[in-house]
């Protein structure tokens, strides 16, 4: 299957261009930017089977390249910028970076991204551990064919998020005084925000959290058995629970604000990771 094939190369040309083992590999959200030592780049561009390379109409607010260096003296990789199916992308094309990372041998991926709270008790500016999530999109990765190299027909979803990688984040927020409640996330296809009777049918459905992206690749790493953990950062309140209206503009800057705590747990977690 040429899908498989084009992951595995892809994974060996990465591999081979920054030429050392990879421990973590994090992905970035909107706005949400995160510094390495010794850091290398690899633009989305060069990389010859990604489905993102000619990614001309790219969203604002993502880099499109890989960055490679160390936090807390762990090899970790950034994909700085992912697809989205509202740009039209398959649920596969999404999915691929994820089952990239698995064949680079890492011991965990971490997802960020930006999303709105529906829950009140969260704020703009928090940041949550996924506990669990809703797909409010009716496609998903493993549609279709099941390739047995990536993973099992049917996947388990009991803990969608490593138990390991969860803990471990919450003993850096503890120690760091950083609050990191947990919560539900609601994926919603976009790309225009909700309507307000959307976010209140969500609420009612439970989802704390709303916003367009991660859950493919949530569903890819359970599926290709690579430990997954999720920072959902705040940008704002859902439709209808803010007054004020919605823009990308306001979500990249509280997610750059964000970064700042959201780097600090990062390095505070590979630190005490194995
Ligand atoms: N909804 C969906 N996606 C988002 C939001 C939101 O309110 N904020 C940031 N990404």
């Amino acid at each position: 299957m040429t899908y498989y094939n084009n992951i595995v190369e892809t994974a060996n040309y990465i591999k081979k261009y920054f030429n050392e083992p990879i421990d973590y590999a994090v992905v970035l959200g909107s706005g949400i930017t995160l510094e390495l030592e010794d850091q290398q780049e690899l633009g989305y561009e060069a990389i010859p089977l990604f489905p993102g390379n000619k990614r001309s109409n790219h969203v604002k607010g993502h880099a499109n390249k890989l960055t490679f260096g160390k936090i807390s003296g762990k090899n970790v990789l950034v994909l700085n910028g992912r697809l989205h199916h509202y740009e039209g992308y398959s649920m596969k094309d999404v999915a691929f970076m994820t089952y990239v990372v698995k064949f680079l041998g890492t011991k965990g991926l971490f997802i960020t991204n930006a999303c709105g709270a529906i829950n009140t008790e969260f704020n703009e500016g928090d940041i949550i551990c996924l506990d669990d999530f809703i797909s409010l999109v009716s496609d998903n990765p493993l549609r279709g064919e099941n390739d047995p190299r990536l993973g099992e027909r049917f996947v388990d979803m009991t803990t969608p998020f490593d138990p390991y990688l969860v803990e471990n984040l919450n003993n850096s927020a503890k120690k760091l005084d950083i609050k990191l409640p947990q919560g539900t996330y609601g994926f919603f296809q976009g790309p225009y925000f909700e309507t307000r009777a959307e976010i209140r049918a969500f609420k009612t459905m439970g989802c704390d959290l709303v916003g367009m992206s991660t859950v493919p690749e949530v569903i890819a790493a359970n599926h290709a058995g690579l430990p997954v953990a999720v920072l959902a950062c705040i940008t704002n309140m859902a439709t209808g629970i803010q007054e004020r209206k919605h823009d990308h503009e306001h979500v990249l800057k509280t997610a750059h604000q964000i970064s700042i705590n959201l780097k600090q747990l990062l390095i505070e977690t590979l630190e005490n990771l194995k």
